[in-house]
């Protein structure tokens, strides 16, 4: 049953200094494509669904899946919330038996996001789960469907922020952003330098698409233990299955199937491969 505590796998990835991905899902082919990079390359993975994609993948369906995945597979997997943005996505990922939920009040004032984040950190400590939350805030988004603009994280208030809450893992932006960079992303080096000489817990990266591989090593060298990447696993997804699509005469699901399992596998393996050089 290798279900295991995303703790567990960043705090062994900070002492190793190699970087863990958590890998966006939304159906059973991403799932399945993710779960086979990790048993492949025999490395540990986390898998995560945001709230904000319950719309087109119901945490009730999603969610069971997940946790039964990760526990049928070879290899150590954590099952994560990401960007929870209220109680009540929190507690259905808990309950569902999700090792680790994030609560993004990066948005809120500081103050209200501590009292929030101190509040996932009471629910999440009853089940054993760990916590990540967000200070600063990262800005675009998947879909591409908002604008939103980003707020470097303050490293001044870093250290206050996470010995008032409690949290497990801090996310930070750095100039790192959600969806596809329109130009090439100036991560600020400095920013994160800073970070990590005060904080103690494991850092996570988000917005992973779309950054480049010798970039990603160079941020896990500089005290990234977690990136995530959800963007670039849908587009390789739909990528193939455009493939398939457009180069087999005739169509059936299974061969669709298939084509969304390898598309999701492709680019999850490649990521395992270079957070772990
Ligand atoms: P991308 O979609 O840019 O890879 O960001 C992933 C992410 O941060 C999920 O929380
Ligand atoms: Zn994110």
């Amino acid at each position: 049953m290798p279900l295991v505590n995303m703790k567990t796998l960043l705090t062994r990835a900070k002492i190793n200094h190699h970087g863990v991905g958590a890998f966006n899902v939304g159906n059973m082919e991403m799932v399945l494509g993710a779960i086979k990079a990790a048993e492949d390359t025999n490395t540990p993975i986390i898998i995560q669904i945001a709230e904000s994609r319950f719309k087109h993948s119901p945490l009730y369906l999603m969610g069971p899946m997940m946790v039964a995945a990760a526990k049928k597979a070879k290899v150590d997997v954590a099952v994560h919330l990401d960007h929870g943005q209220t109680f009540d996505a929190v507690k259905e990922a808990l309950a569902l038996g999700f090792t680790s939920v994030m609560f993004d009040g990066s948005s809120l004032p500081y103050e209200e996001n501590i009292a929030k984040t101190k509040e996932v950190v009471m629910m999440a400590k009853k089940y054993g789960a760990s916590v990540e939350s967000e200070l600063g805030h990262v800005g675009g988004s998947e879909d591409g469907s908002q604008e939103i603009k980003a707020l470097y994280t303050d490293p001044s208030k870093a250290l206050d922020f996470v010995n008032q809450t409690g949290v497990d893992f801090l996310a930070v932006a750095i100039g790192n952003a959600h969806g596809v960079y329109k130009e090439k992303p100036k991560l600020a080096f400095d920013v994160l330098d800073q970070i990590a000489s005060t904080v103690s817990i494991p850092l996570v990266l988000h917005g992973g698409s779309g950054i480049s591989d010798d970039e990603f090593v160079k941020l896990i060298k500089h005290g990234i233990s977690k990136v995530n990447i959800a963007t670039a696993s849908f587009i390789r997804l739909t990528q193939e299955a455009e493939a398939y699509l457009k180069n087999a005469d005739k169509h059936n699901y299974f061969d669709l199937n298939l084509a969304m399992v390898k598309g999701t596998y492709l680019n999850v393996k490649h990521h395992i491969e270079v957070f772990n050089r």
